[in-house]
């Protein structure tokens, strides 16, 4: 059920990020508490298969890439779970980074990492200059005030009277969809083929990050904390709007059926089913996880 790519990307990426964080202070210590801890690592595992058929990728660069999405993500964790966030005690199956290290450690670890996950695109051996840049351009994108950064702006101001489909789509979008769109996205980084299937490109991404955020949203109900490794029933403690607010159980899980469908069927447009197995798998388990 764990496809092995995720596996090899978490490997590849943890020993990446072992080598650049060292151990020698406590903000280093907090860092390398969240970024290492046990998970997922979907980002890493998109951008990893994507980059497969990129022959202007070297395997250095696409898991610096990586390794830069999994720093901006692990920076949003220490942020989103944080008192005045989502106060969420739980992370990754273990203290969440501020139960650990504090607030003050843990908003400054949070801000560390985001850094270094730029630094590590502008350290990078192989890409030449105007790919960092445009990869930069892309994450700073996704991640800033007009992306994940509004998205946890709008996840946390939202008030009832606004949880209808079409605001609870955009939130999504903004707050996990764009990071999980730009894995995909840089996966293809250089390639000429890029240009041919950007729009596909792009919608799978869409796609596939509406669709996490969604069945996110469905575990946070009705998933185990032990499976999950973070705290069941955050967004109605915090009485947060998500898709649950709209949908019944039943509901929500037809949603998550379509939307898989309709992930796999732009995947196919992009990638071989024969040939490129694990972008297959890695949808599958987005839409299927129970942690
Ligand atoms: C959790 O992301 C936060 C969301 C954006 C929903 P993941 O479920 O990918 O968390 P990890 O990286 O596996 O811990
Ligand atoms: C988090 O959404 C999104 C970001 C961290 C940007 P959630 O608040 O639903 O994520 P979890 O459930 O705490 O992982
Ligand atoms: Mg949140
Ligand atoms: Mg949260
Ligand atoms: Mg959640």
């Amino acid at each position: 059920m764990f496809p092995e790519i995720l596996t090899e990307a978490r490997s590849l990426v943890l020993e990446r990020i072992n080598s650049l964080i060292k151990a020698e202070s406590k903000v280093s210590d907090s860092m390398l508490y969240t970024s290492t801890a046990e998970s997922k690592m979907i980002r890493s595992a998109l951008l990893i298969t994507a980059s497969k058929k990129n022959t202007c990728l070297t395997k250095s660069s696409a898991i610096n890439l990586a390794t830069s999405i999994e720093l901006l993500h692990s920076y949003s964790l220490i942020h989103d779970d944080l008192p005045s966030m989502d106060n969420d005690n739980m992370r990754r199956g273990k203290d969440s980074n501020h139960i650990k290290y504090g607030e003050a450690i843990a908003i400054l670890s949070g801000d560390a990492l985001q850094t270094l996950a730029f630094e590590v695109i502008t350290n990078d051996d192989d890409l030449d200059s105007d790919l960092k840049v445009s990869a930069i351009s892309l994450l700073t994108d996704a991640c800033g005030y007009k992306g994940m950064v509004l998205g946890q702006e709008l996840d946390i101001t939202a008030e009832s009277m606004q949880a209808d489909e079409e605001f609870i789509k955009k939130m999504h979008y903004l707050k996990t969809g764009k990071l999980i769109e730009i894995s995909l996205v840089l996966g293809f980084l250089g390639y000429e083929r890029f240009s041919e299937d950007k729009d596909l490109i792009y919608k799978l991404g869409k796609s596939i990050g509406v669709g996490f955020q969604t069945v996110d949203d469905y575990l946070d109900e009705f998933g185990s904390q032990k499976e999950i490794g973070k705290p069941t029933g955050s967004d109605l403690k915090n009485k947060k709007i998500n898709i649950l607010s709209i949908l019944n159980e039943e509901e929500c899980l037809k949603i998550i059926s379509e939307n898989h469908v309709e992930s796999l069927e732009i995947a196919e447009k992009i990638f071989d089913k024969e040939n490129d197995e694990d972008i297959f798998k890695i949808i599958d388990y987005i839409y299927q996880r129970k942690m």
